[in-house]
């Protein structure tokens, strides 16, 4: 088990990480608490510090932000708060009771302009508001609770409570039978239950600094909503290329955001399983569980 007498807190409970996270640390018989809005904010530094005061956490799990990467561009303000002054707040209220922080953090801290996959200790430089508010929150982590914090980079998330590319993916299914998808953006998509996995194994080690935590393997959008097409057997559904030009989102997005997944398999002596892999487990279940 990871933990002694004290809960763990996990911020963030109603988010597609949040969610899984409660349902796992649920399964294992953990003493456990989950937070999230309207009840707690963490980008109010009394909110956060009341719960802590009251529930004494000995580790918290930070998944609360505000993942709206083009909202962000549009809300500043909003996004500093939850995910810059929010990992400051959560850092700071766990001073009270003396408590771990593992905190989430993402691939898009990077420019993308570097060819080979990035490693934890690459210069972060992120291009939209998302990515440089969660870089500062970082940032304000580790000035604040070197000693007492882990920060988790992952990226490409898709899980069974939440919005995500899988789900966007087989929604369009049902309507169109030609898919344009962007092919010039290159990750590892990630399914949360191998992450929470992972994020519960790094808990118990408890190593300070950051480490990157991904599924294996890589590939592009365009790749990634080709398998899902090939997996749920809709062979009437053509899936052509797009650039990220062509698309023109409101937030910049990274061209290359492997994460180098070496640090974290050296020190668990594991990895996460590759990402088709994954995303099959991920379809059977979700078709068990929603048809
Ligand atoms: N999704 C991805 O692909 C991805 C990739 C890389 C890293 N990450 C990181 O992984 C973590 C979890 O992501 P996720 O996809 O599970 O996000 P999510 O589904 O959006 O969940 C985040 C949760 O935090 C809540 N929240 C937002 N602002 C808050 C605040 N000020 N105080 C308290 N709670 C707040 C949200 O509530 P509302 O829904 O009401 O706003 C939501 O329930 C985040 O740190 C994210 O940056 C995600």
């Amino acid at each position: 088990m990871i933990q002694g007498e004290r809960p763990i807190l996990i911020t963030g409970s109603k988010g597609m990480l949040g969610n899984d996270l409660c349902s796992a640390l649920k399964e294992a018989g953990a003493n456990w608490i989950g937070v999230d809005l309207p009840e707690v904010d963490i980008s109010d530094p009394s909110s956060i510090a009341n719960v802590v005061k009251v529930e004494e956490p000995e580790l918290i799990i930070n998944t609360a932000a505000m993942t709206d990467v083009d909202g962000c561009e549009s809300d500043h303000e909003k996004a500093y708060r939850a995910n810059a002054l929010g990992a400051l707040n959560v850092a700071r209220a766990a001073s009270i009771s003396k408590a771990f922080v593992v905190h989430l953090s993402t691939d898009y801290v990077f420019d993308g302009t570097k060819t080979s996959p990035y490693r934890e200790d690459d210069p972060v430089n992120p291009l939209g508001i998302y990515g440089k508010t969660k870089a500062e929150g970082e940032k304000m982590l580790l000035s604040e609770a070197p000693d007492n914090s882990l920060i988790i980079r992952t990226q490409w998330l898709y899980g069974l409570h939440g919005k995500n590319f899988v789900e966007s993916i087989l929604n369009a299914c049902k309507e169109r039978d030609v898919l344009k998808v962007v092919d010039d953006q290159h990750g590892r998509p990630t399914f949360t239950e191998d992450l929470v996995k992972a994020i519960l194994k790094l808990a118990k080690l408890r190593p300070t600094g950051v480490y990157h935590v991904a599924n294996s393997g890589e590939t592009t959008w365009h790749g990634f909503a080709s398998a899902i097409v090939e997996i749920e057997g809709l062979c009437h559904i053509k899936v052509e290329t797009l650039s990220t030009a062509e698309l023109n989102r409101p937030a910049p997005r990274p061209l290359n955001s492997v994460l180098d997944l070496e640090k974290f398999q050296a020190l668990t002596k594991s990895a996460l399983p590759d990402w088709k892999d994954a995303l099959t487990a991920y379809l059977k279940t979700r078709k068990l569980l929603k048809g």
